[in-house]
């Protein structure tokens, strides 16, 4: 593609990687437009039904991607290359803005620029802010929980991730046991607010950076079974510290890891990405390590931190910058092999 000296650079991001649909549009990598949809169907199954959730991206793909183009005021032709995530995440979920992306790429002529969700969460933190490396980003969702050591935005280092459930997941699931909506994580964190953390749940034990959140779930089952065999009503009496004592044990979790690689690798630049970094146990913990060591601390705005394109968008234009485009050929990828989240 020939460039003019001073053209401006138009990105369109696409993200469909679980439930929620969202496009956004950068100049030059900043965001002009992020418009996301979250899809409320799952709400009443408890998780995400991967079958609903690629019809609903189906629906909404093409009518998003207009309203993005016309609240930025641009004509489709402006669109330099289009980014788009292709992996890890639901497969069927990915399949629908993938092939929206090729359709629009082979129709205009333009560049793909195929993105891993994982490593666009790490560079939500540069959406807003300059963020310093070296750089550890803990990316917390409901999907995944990975500890990245940046030395760049482009070198980066997975020193650790989960071994079963996602961070999140562990709140949602813990969170439908004492009978919360779905997503329970939301509902956890206001009811910890109201609580004091009386009860004591293991923390898992795991190599290394790695983490592991299957067993505070087992545990609140089998310690809940045991109460309300005595005592029926245990839930109703005790919700707000049963969620008080959930979220410590998280919170603990996450950021015991954290710390000991901030000591070991001697970083002091610390962020935060995913649906996660809004609660309000973890943020507090955070702050409060952040005064004591010194840390400066980067977690982007939710917009920014929960699902969303300008992630896509922003990392599409630093890769379209490097001229790193994709064939059609590239498939969508339901789970990246390690070594390419080692970037
Ligand atoms: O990043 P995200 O929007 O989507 C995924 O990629 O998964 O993260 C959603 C996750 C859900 O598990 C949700 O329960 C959790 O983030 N979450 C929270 C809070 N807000 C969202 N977990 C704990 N406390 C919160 N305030
Ligand atoms: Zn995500």
């Amino acid at each position: 593609m020939v460039l003019v000296e001073g053209e401006k650079i138009y990105v369109l991001g696409i993200e469909t990687s679980c439930d929620d649909t969202s496009v956004a549009i950068v100049c030059n990598g900043a965001v002009l437009v992020n418009l996301t949809t979250s899809q409320w169907i799952h709400e009443k199954f408890g998780g995400v039904v991967p079958e609903y959730a690629s019809r609903f991206h189906v629906e909404a793909i093409a009518e998003l991607a207009g309203m993005a183009l016309n609240a930025a005021q641009l004509n489709v032709e402006k669109i330099h290359a289009v980014a788009v995530t292709n992996g890890p995440g639901l497969m069927g979920s990915l399949l629908v803005g993938l092939s929206f992306a090729k359709g629009l790429c082979l129709s205009l002529g333009i560049p793909l620029i195929a993105i891993n969700h994982l490593q666009a969460h790490a560079m939500s933190l540069f959406i807003e802010e300059n963020a310093s490396f070296p750089l550890l980003c803990l990316t917390v969702s409901g999907g995944h929980t990975q500890l990245l050591l940046m030395r760049d935005q482009f070198e980066m280092e997975l020193l650790g991730q989960t071994l079963d459930d996602a961070a999140g997941e562990a709140f949602d699931k813990t969170g439908k046991l004492l009978g919360l909506p779905y997503p329970a994580g939301p509902w956890v964190d206001k009811y910890a607010a109201l609580g004091t953390a009386t009860f004591d749940f293991p923390l898992a034990q795991t190599p290394r950076y790695d983490y592991s959140f299957s067993g505070i779930k087992t545990s609140v089952l089998y310690f809940l079974r045991k109460q309300l065999a005595l005592s029926p009503d245990f839930i109703e009496r005790h919700r707000n510290d049963l969620c008080a004592s959930i979220q410590k044990a998280i919170v603990k979790m996450l950021t015991a890891k954290l710390l000991q690689a901030a000591e070991a690798y001697g970083v002091n630049n610390i962020g935060v990405a995913g649906g996660v970094s809004a609660n309000s146990g973890l943020r507090r913990e955070l702050n409060e390590l952040a005064e004591q060591r010194g840390w400066k601390l980067y977690i982007p705005k939710m917009a920014y931190c929960t699902d969303n394109a300008a992630m896509i968008a922003s990392l599409g234009y630093k890769k379209f910058l490097r001229r790193e485009y994709s064939g059609l050929e590239t498939p969508a990828l339901a789970r990246f092999p390690v070594t390419e989240t080692q970037v």
